[in-house]
């Protein structure tokens, strides 16, 4: 009956571990669970091995399980039935983890007009105010791609990188990576307005399709100012040599 103790013991502990999430609503994390009972578990066999004679009477259950002539029906039972039950219960599991059958669009359309600043932007007419310096005022154009770059490394290469690569430390973390913003395939695929977006709203403004994971990127609509985000995204298309897209 020691044996029946031991689990008692392991259960009462686990129940403890599970109670916060179960009447609070404040869940203990499942790893943090796991390493606690780990601990648990060896220090309960630890105490109720300290003696020959309690070691002994703790596993006597399980020698005779396996020793005892006349428990031969129990022992087939359990090591035939168990390893059957439990080989089925992960077959059965791993069918249910199936991938959702909704794609996520990495590019979702993005909405008609956004309202931001007290003011409604008109995504398919505006455009990044301070493009036109590039041609009629480098000097100036410059400058505003400096101011891009600091807003950049105080507030975004945490998760888009150093190199703009997508490889920020922090970006291993998250679910759904951080596309790197060189080579050809995301921003030089798309308009700045698409960006101003997307920076403003963040993945809390993703559309459905944007899912089902959950994206990490922030809203900046109440930390950066609006010329902020426009001069971000001039750094972003300056630093890694692409062109916006534009309609014509
Ligand atoms: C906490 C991490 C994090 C920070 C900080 C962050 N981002 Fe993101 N960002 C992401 C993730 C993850 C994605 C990809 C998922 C998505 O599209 O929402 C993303 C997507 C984007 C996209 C869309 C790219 C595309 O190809 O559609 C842009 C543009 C962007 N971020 C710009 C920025 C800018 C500019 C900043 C700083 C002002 C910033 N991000 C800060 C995590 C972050």
């Amino acid at each position: 009956m020691r044996l029946l103790k031991f689990v008692l013991t392991c259960l009462f502990f686990y129940l403890l571990l599970k109670a916060p999430g179960l009447f609070l609503g404040k869940p203990v994390p499942s790893s943090l669970i796991a390493m606690y009972m780990f601990f648990i578990v060896i220090t309960v066999l630890l105490v109720m091995t300290i003696t020959d004679d309690g070691a002994e009477k703790l596993f006597a259950p399980i020698r005779s399980l396996v020793e005892d002539p006349s428990k031969k029906l129990i022992r087939n039972v359990v090591f035939v039935v168990v390893p059957i039950v439990c080989g089925y219960a992960v077959y059965d599991s791993g069918e249910k983890k199936a991938p959702p059958t909704e794609l996520r669009a990495v590019h979702p359309a993005p909405p008609a007009i956004v309202k931001a600043y007290g003011k409604t932007f008109d995504l398919a007419s505006i455009g990044n105010p301070f493009r036109k310096a590039e041609k009629e005022d480098p000097a100036a154009f410059k400058a505003f791609v400096k101011e891009g770059s600091e807003v950049y490394f105080k507030n975004c290469f945490f998760c888009h990188g150093d190199k703009l690569d997508g490889k920020g430390h922090y970006a291993h973390a998250l679910e759904l990576r951080p596309l790197p913003f060189t080579g050809t395939d995301t921003i030089a695929q798309l308009q700045e307005s698409y960006l101003f977006w997307r920076i403003l709203k963040g993945g809390p403004g993703l559309p459905r399709e944007g899912g089902p994971s959950i994206s990490a990127m922030p809203a900046w609509e109440n930390e950066l100012t609006e010329d902020e985000i426009w001069k971000v995204i001039l750094f972003l298309y300056d630093y890694t040599g692409n062109t916006p897209r534009s309609w014509s």
